[in-house]
């Protein structure tokens, strides 16, 4: 191919600041280097966590940088020592690594790995490396992968090769919330059948989470938001009841409490609001309730009451819904495949790259679930 061993310059939206507009620019994409994988991204979604890096984290030295972690491309070439992937591979970035060699590789209870950013750089979010450039300045790769862009390169260790005939423009949201939201349901809350649940925030990813404790066999399952239009989403995905906080003057705790006979057995926070984190814990009954956070924020403590947890309740939390991605998103991209997994419903809108800002709007205003940028041709 022309572009192998070449700098490529194509389009990206670069956050040049925080609380700024993503700006369209002509970047340099370096050739990928050993181990590394380039790809040319078909398509991704705006996911929540790009909002909070731009808005509410805003870490100085995570900027300038490209958003986008939910994403899905072509393999365009590879760096030496890379035996994985080939160019064409259908393959989906992987903002949590998987070298398959660290303590926590190893272990089955995890998906962390030692390797990449989130190892020690949940503040700035973004490697110190970057095959990036921009007027002549360094452009940072958000959580390892920088998906709004036509090209990334990422080590082979972030990187998933999918089935060849999954559609690029729909499995990018395995990337992140689908995963996330199931995965936090699935794997991290371990659901039960016949349990009573609820999911606060009703996002892509707190519908993915819906959606998981319904694959679990949970009976009733509760979704709680405080944009009512995002009820009828919920139903399609398997929830049961609806609960509106604004509807009610007593905490929200105290209200499913009453409708479950003490409290849910499995609660799931899909916000990333440390108020909403609390209150999804003290809706759990004691003695077994397990409540999981998997909405996004480092900029605050959260706090409960001792007795909340010497009373048996669990509170964990989880990143990327608990999978190891090289195993775990093939094997979903497989289930949607096989319509065993919902993924088109979360899509609410199809942009192209340009219109990313009118996506990041969107998902101010609570106006979609999910937005996907069309970036380059399949
Ligand atoms: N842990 C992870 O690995 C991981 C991965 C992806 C996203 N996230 C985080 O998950 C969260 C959800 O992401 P998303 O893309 O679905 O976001 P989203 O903005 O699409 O959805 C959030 C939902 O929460 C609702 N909400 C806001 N305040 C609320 C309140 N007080 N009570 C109940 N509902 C409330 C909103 O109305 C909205 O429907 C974000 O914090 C995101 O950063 C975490
Ligand atoms: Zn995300
Ligand atoms: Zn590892």
């Amino acid at each position: 191919m022309a572009t192998v061993g070449k700098v490529i310059k194509c389009k990206a939206a670069v956050a040049w600041e925080p609380n700024k507009p993503l700006v369209i620019e002509e970047i340099e994409v370096a050739p990928p280097q050993a181990n590394e994988v380039r790809i040319k991204i078909v398509a991704t979604g705006v996911c929540h966590t790009d909002l909070y890096h731009l808005f509410e984290g805003m870490h100085k030295d995570g900027f300038p940088a490209v958003l986008g972690h939910e994403g899905a491309g072509i393999v365009e070439s590879v760096g030496p020592g890379v035996i994985e992937f080939q160019p064409g591979d259908k393959v989906i970035p992987l903002f949590i690594y998987q070298c398959r060699e660290c303590r926590f590789c190893k272990s089955p209870k995890t998906n962390q790995c030692e390797k990449g950013w989130a190892a020690d750089r949940y503040d700035v979010m973004a490697s110190a490396e970057s095959r990036f450039t921009c007027k002549g300045k360094k452009i940072l790769q958000f959580m390892g992968t920088s998906t709004f862009s036509e090209y990334t390169v990422v080590n082979q260790m972030a990187v998933a090769k999918i089935d060849p005939t999954a559609p690029l423009d729909k499995v990018c949201l395995l990337g992140c919330g689908v995963c996330t939201g199931y995965g936090a349901a699935v794997n991290t809350a371990k659901v039960e059948p016949g349990s009573t649940c609820a999911v606060f925030g009703l996002g892509a990813v707190g519908l993915a989470a819906v959606m998981g404790c319904k694959a679990a066999g949970a009976k009733k399952i509760i979704a709680v938001d405080i944009n009512p239009e995002k009820f009828e989403k919920a139903k399609v995905f398997g929830a049961t009841d609806f609960v509106n906080p604004k509807d009610h003057s007593k905490p929200i705790s105290q209200v499913l409490s009453e409708m479950t006979n003490g409290g849910v057995d499995f609660s799931l926070e899909c916000v990333g609001n440390v108020g909403v984190m609390r209150s999804a814990l003290e809706s759990c009954v004691q003695g077994w309730g397990v409540s999981v956070i998997v909405g996004w924020t480092n900029l605050e403590d959260c706090s409960t009451r001792p007795i909340q947890l010497i009373a048996g309740r669990t509170w964990k939390g989880s990143v990327f819904g608990g999978f190891k991605g090289k195993y775990g998103v093939p094997q979903l991209v497989e289930a949607y495949l096989d319509k065993k997994v919902k993924v088109d419903e979360f899509i609410t809108h199809n942009m192209t790259l340009d219109q990313v800002n009118d996506a990041i709007e969107l998902m101010k205003q609570g106006k979609c679930i999910r937005t996907v940028l069309h970036v380059s041709p399949q």
